[in-house]
């Protein structure tokens, strides 16, 4: 662990591994059901892609997240205490966060954390610029593993995790649990976690949020491929592989797939692959919950459901959950 100083704001560096990649990529594709982490779709295109997905038509979880958070702000913060630690994992360009400072005085401190060290510094540097008096303290750590704040003299009732997004539906259901486990060891008893957590609804609307009409969720899908290509000496045509996404009623989950339009080989590393057309290399899953299902996987977890708001179409929730 090391403390730098030479930038704008003082961080913590937890040094995270971001080179084991390669690995989880052989492991996944040698596998009788083929995988890629879905971690390698955040690379600049990628996440400039994603970006893009936010901001369609069909993906409604965004910007609803959005309309509902600046509609119950006001709730939020009732229910915090007067000085707030707010802990953001996968902060990003802490984008969502700016209208949780603006609105919620109490926030005193402010604790992004984020695998890509120039994201997380540029964002936190900018925070403090809009916020002079908000002590920013960013720490760099892959947030999937247990992280150690070493905050134990403040009180747990002080902070609050803010995991915007509905990203805890990218997690498969065991480790989702053994991740909320994780921020409710890091929080400690009395601890809050803000979760946005993305709701069942009609495939109506969710099968086109995940096959948009222009084709940026398919793209998104298939820069993984580029991606792989990019940094592991690997030889994927894109041309030759299609999105897939489709709704899994059992496990309640988009599941989205790369399939192989043709027969091939593929080198990756010192590996090769074979494809026979219509092979699946699964990419992503994103869990969708019912209002309870998320109450009992909190519980599991060790959290209490405090409140859980809903937009009028029952499309998004966020929650506020509390550490037992
Ligand atoms: C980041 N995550 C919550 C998105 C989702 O909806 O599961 C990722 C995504 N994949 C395709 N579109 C968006």
């Amino acid at each position: 662990m090391e403390v730098t100083t030479e930038r704008a704001v003082l961080y913590l560096d937890l040094t995270p591994d971001v080179d084991d990649s390669l690995t989880e990529v052989i492991t996944g594709l040698s596998s009788d059901f083929q995988v890629l982490p879905s971690k390698l779709f955040y690379d600049k295109a990628g996440s400039i892609l994603f970006d893009q997905i936010t901001k369609l038509d069909e993906y409604y979880p965004t910007r609803t997240e959005r309309m509902l958070l600046e509609s119950i702000v006001g709730e939020i913060k009732e229910e915090l205490p007067d000085d707030v630690i707010l802990v953001e994992y996968g902060s990003g360009s802490s984008e969502k966060t700016h209208d949780l400072l603006r609105k919620i005085d109490s926030i005193s401190t402010y604790i992004p954390i984020d695998i890509s060290r120039e994201h997380l510094l540029k964002a936190a540097e900018r925070i403090k610029m809009d916020f002079p008096s908000l002590t920013v303290l960013p720490v760099c750590a892959d947030y999937s593993a247990r992280i150690d704040l070493g905050l134990e003299d403040v009180a747990s009732e002080q902070f609050a995790v803010f995991f915007p997004g509905s990203t805890i539906g990218n997690f498969e259901r065991t480790d989702a649990i053994n991740f909320l486990v994780r921020i409710r060891e890091m929080l400690g008893r009395g601890g809050h976690l803000m979760i946005g957590v993305d709701l069942k609804k009609s495939l109506d609307i969710l099968l086109p949020a995940y096959n948009d009409s222009l084709g940026v969720t398919a793209a998104f899908n298939l820069n993984i491929l580029a991606h792989i290509n990019r940094r592991f000496d690997s030889n994927f045509i894109l041309d030759h592989f299609s999105h897939e996404a489709t709704y899994n009623e059992i496990d309640g989950r988009i599941e989205m797939y790369l399939v192989a339009d043709v027969d091939m080989v593929v080198d990756v590393g010192d590996c090769s692959f074979s494809f026979r057309s219509g092979d699946k290399i699964c990419t992503e899953y994103s869990h969708k919950y019912t209002l309870k299902e998320f109450e009992v996987l909190a519980d599991q977890a060790g959290f209490d459901v405090t409140r859980a708001w809903t937009d009028e179409a029952n499309l998004f929730s966020f929650q506020l959950l509390v550490a037992r």
